[in-house]
């Protein structure tokens, strides 16, 4: 069966994980993505925080699956033919480089114009127009900038930045979001354009619950946080839910650092919890039977619904809330979702060979269509797909092998 995006041909020059993120996306949906690498590194992360000697680290292999390599090198006159040869023939080019990077190599939106005008040209940087745009940036700069980091954490504690790697893998979906968008508007006008998200605005459009709230705070303290003292900004709020129903983190047995439950307590949760709880008194006790009476004193419900999970484990408390229709979630380590075999059953986590490290884990798409089976393959090795790429532009062996001398691939 053909897949979405069959026919698609994307140049890949990003790197680390905001680009990659996204292209493996697109790979994922049908995409023939080919990576440029430096020749003789290659993408830095490939021989970052290595666990097997002389093996891709998981984190490329991780980022880069179902993708080609070609190793081209930017700076010298013949690879910039390469990559001239290779943007005629695509319909995307991805990078994020930091600022000004490929324009110093002549690689401009112009140029990419006039070598293919309907080159789609995506980028990711750290910031938008404006103070900081000629400024690099990593994951937690743009955690730390764009909302997240200061809103992240106890209220008496230091901002923290979450696990979830929303300025890189979070600004990759939006990229992909604005490519295909592009495609979908070549179909009609014939021509390609530019798609630029800054990693700081997508963590603030994640984050856009707590820009609700500090326009909220004008009207004074925000009732469905646990905080004790308001400031001028939105507090740090612990676990507290980001939406109007009141949530929190609850302990269970036997007491290790991952046996907890998260709960919500909707208003026709009431009920059935305090029956659970033993406490079926305080369903109509006019101090606790409605959500607004509840309110001011949250932490001390939440504190009896503890004294019932606390002797029960994380999925049990799974079970018995979920068949009275409380919304909950055990808190899952990593070795608990590693270990999930219904994840592999329904193939979101795979099981792949790679040549040089053997079998490892890999997430597979979490977007599935219908019509659009994907097959995840391992990545790549550094330019694996080097000399059948140039082939398929041309250059023959001879060509080829003077490239290499040359040092252009
Ligand atoms: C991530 C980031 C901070 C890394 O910074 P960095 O390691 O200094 O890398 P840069 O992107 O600035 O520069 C890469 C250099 O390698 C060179 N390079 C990269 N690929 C090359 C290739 N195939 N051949 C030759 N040179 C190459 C570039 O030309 C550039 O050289 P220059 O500085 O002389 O112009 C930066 O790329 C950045 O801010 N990117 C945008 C935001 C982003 O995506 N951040 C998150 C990444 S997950």
């Amino acid at each position: 069966m053909s897949q979405a995006l069959e026919g698609v041909r994307v140049l890949d020059l990003g790197h680390v994980q905001a680009g990659p993120t996204a292209t493996q996306l697109l790979a994922y949906m049908g995409a023939d993505v080919i990576k440029v690498e430096m020749p003789g590194r290659g993408d830095i992360t490939r021989g970052q925080l290595r666990d097997v000697e002389g093996a891709d680290s998981l984190y490329f292999t991780m980022l880069n699956s179902n993708k080609r390599s070609i190793t081209v090198n930017l700076k010298s006159v013949k690879g910039k033919k390469v990559i001239e040869a290779l943007a005629r023939q695509s319909d995307v080019v991805v990078e994020n480089f930091g600022p000004g990077v490929l324009d110093r190599q002549g690689f401009t939106w112009e140029r990419f114009q006039e070598l293919n005008p309907r080159l789609i040209y995506a980028s990711v940087k750290g910031f938008g127009p404006g103070p900081y745009a000629e400024c690099k940036a990593y994951e937690n700069i743009a955690q730390c900038m764009g909302g997240a980091a200061s809103t992240t954490g106890l209220e008496e504690g230091s901002p923290l930045v979450t696990g979830a790697q929303i300025g890189d893998s979070g600004t990759g979906v939006h990229l992909v979001a604005g490519i295909l968008a592009a495609l979908f508007q070549r179909e009609r006008s014939g021509r390609g354009q530019r798609v630029e998200v800054a990693m700081t605005d997508a963590v603030l459009n994640l984050c856009r619950v707590k820009m609700r709230d500090q326009q909220r705070l004008k009207a004074g303290p925000l009732p469905e946080y646990p905080n004790r003292a308001f400031g001028e900004a939105v507090p740090r709020a612990g676990n507290a839910s980001g939406g109007g129903q009141p949530g929190s983190a609850l302990r269970c047995a036997p007491g290790g650092p991952d046996d907890w439950v998260y709960v919500i307590i909707q208003p026709p949760s009431w009920a059935p919890l305090m029956r659970l709880c033993g406490r079926e008194e305080l369903i109509k006790d006019p101090l606790y039977a409605t959500p607004e009476a509840r309110l001011p004193h949250m932490s001390e419900c939440f504190s009896m619904v503890e004294t019932w999970t606390r002797s029960r484990s994380k999925f049990e408390v799974m079970k018995a809330l979920n068949e009275v229709d409380v919304p909950c979630g055990p808190i899952l380590s990593m070795k608990d979702i590693y270990e999930d075999r219904s994840l592999y059953e329904r193939g979101y986590l795979v099981e792949i060979d790679h040549p040089e490290r053997g079998r490892y884990v890999q997430i597979g798409t979490p977007i599935n269509l219908s019509l659009s089976p994907v097959v995840v393959k391992r990545s790549p090795l550094l330019g694996e797909h080097t000399e059948e790429i140039l082939a398929s532009l041309g250059y023959d062996k001879e060509a080829i092998a003077e490239l290499r001398k040359e040092g252009a691939i």
